[in-house]
């Protein structure tokens, strides 16, 4: 037995009070507390369940195991662990003391349906003249962040946006914990290490950023821009790195800018602020805004664009596609919103070419400015 088909035996042996859970398609994330004490999320509603391991060393063990077959062993001085299950899924173990009352393990469920960007402007999460849209950002080579709060469908949105990157482009994609399952043949995927437990042999998302380069990659993607790494993903992205990708945690579309060079200057280079803000403009073309709403839903809430650094040394944001706020009642009788075109003309109108533009989808014409034949 290959030590995958291993894993995928011994697992569910190990989570047997919560495999009822993991194997609900319509549970997302699966939270253990302690070893009675276990909650759900199911269609956005967080719910107790009566679930419990028979005692801690059980409930131990489990973690254990799904531990030990990423290479970490539970046993070391780390108190923060990553791993996945077989099928995917996140798990995040926390342990004494840094959780305080013992292990704590989430489990993030790795559902394959929120790959498709069909499925996801279907569940509503973005409209179909708003999925064209990205479509036509991605084949134009747009530097794109999708920024959003935590569990608002980032990962999963990036994900699924990959689908439009034209075939006969290398991908380079680095992570801290592999998540991301583009739907792509060339694919080079990178993780970082965690150090041994002398604190060495440790590889960051800046080391792997700095290989990357090196992998003659024709975009980039990057899982969590989260540290010093944004400084060299702008700087690859102004470099001939177009259309490179990731995602970050962000409120609106300028909080991710301003988040983005906090980060930048967490790199400790000598950059002078309005030079790194520059670059900050003209590396990143576009930010697609998501959000978490009622019942689990994740939105689109806002697609907007990043111009030049207006005189004010500012940076000049337009929205192209907002949340119409003005309430409709869908067939539930719920009010919905929906996300809708601004009016503003697209930067990314002149970087296209007349080649892609007239292969775009009718629904973008009067974006782009094209006269519709009869
Ligand atoms: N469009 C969507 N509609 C409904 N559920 C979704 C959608 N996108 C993702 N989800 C679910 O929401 C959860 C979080 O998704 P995801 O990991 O993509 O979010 P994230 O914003 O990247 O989270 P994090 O902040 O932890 O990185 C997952 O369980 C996923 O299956
Ligand atoms: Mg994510």
């Amino acid at each position: 037995m290959t030590s995958q088909k291993i894993f995928e035996t011994t697992i569910r042996h190990y989570l047997a009070p919560i495999i009822e859970y993991l194997d609900d398609p319509g549970v997302s994330e699966v939270m253990v507390n302690r070893f009675d004490e276990i909650y759900i999320e199911k269609a956005g509603e967080l719910i107790r369940v009566p679930a419990a391991f028979a005692d801690i060393e059980h409930y131990e063990a489990a973690a254990n195991n799904i531990l030990q077959f990423t290479r970490q062993s539970f046993n070391s001085d780390k108190t923060l662990m990553d791993a996945r299950l077989p099928d995917g899924s996140r798990v995040h173990v926390a342990k004494s003391p840094c959780a305080r009352y013992g292990t704590v393990m989430t489990i993030r469920k790795f559902c394959k349906d929120m790959l498709d960007i069909d499925w996801l402007t279907e569940l509503g999460t973005l409209t179909p003249q708003a999925k064209h849209f990205i479509r036509m950002a991605v084949e134009g080579e747009q530097n794109l962040l999708v920024t959003g709060g935590t569990s608002s469908g980032k990962t999963s949105l990036l994900n699924a946006l990959s689908v439009f990157i034209p075939s006969t482009q290398r991908i380079v994609v680095i992570e801290d914990s592999a998540e991301l399952q583009l739907q792509k043949d060339h694919v080079v995927s990178m993780e970082t290490k965690a150090p041994d437990r002398f604190g060495r042999g440790a590889v960051t998302i800046r080391d792997l950023f700095k290989s990357s380069l090196r992998l003659r990659p024709d975009r980039i993607i990057i899982g969590e821009v989260r540290g010093g790494e944004a400084l060299d993903m702008i700087q690859a992205m102004t470099s001939g790195h177009g259309g490179s990708m990731g995602t970050l945690h962000a409120n609106n579309p300028m909080d991710a800018m301003n988040r983005l060079e906090t980060m930048a200057m967490m790199a400790k280079v000598d950059l002078p602020l309005t030079a790194l803000r520059g670059q900050i403009a003209s590396a990143i073309d576009m930010v697609v805004q998501m959000s978490r709403h009622d019942g689990g839903k994740r939105i689109v809430t806002q697609i907007t664009e990043i111009g030049a650094l207006g005189e004010n040394g500012r940076h000049g944001l337009k929205d192209l596609f907002k949340l119409d706020k003005s309430e409709k009642c869908n067939e539930n009788g719920k009010n919905t919103f929906e996300l809708r075109w601004t009016g503003e003309r697209p930067e990314l109108a002149d970087r296209l070419s007349n080649e892609q533009l007239m292969s775009c989808d009718e629904s973008l014409h009067d974006i782009f400015g094209l006269v519709t034949s009869e």
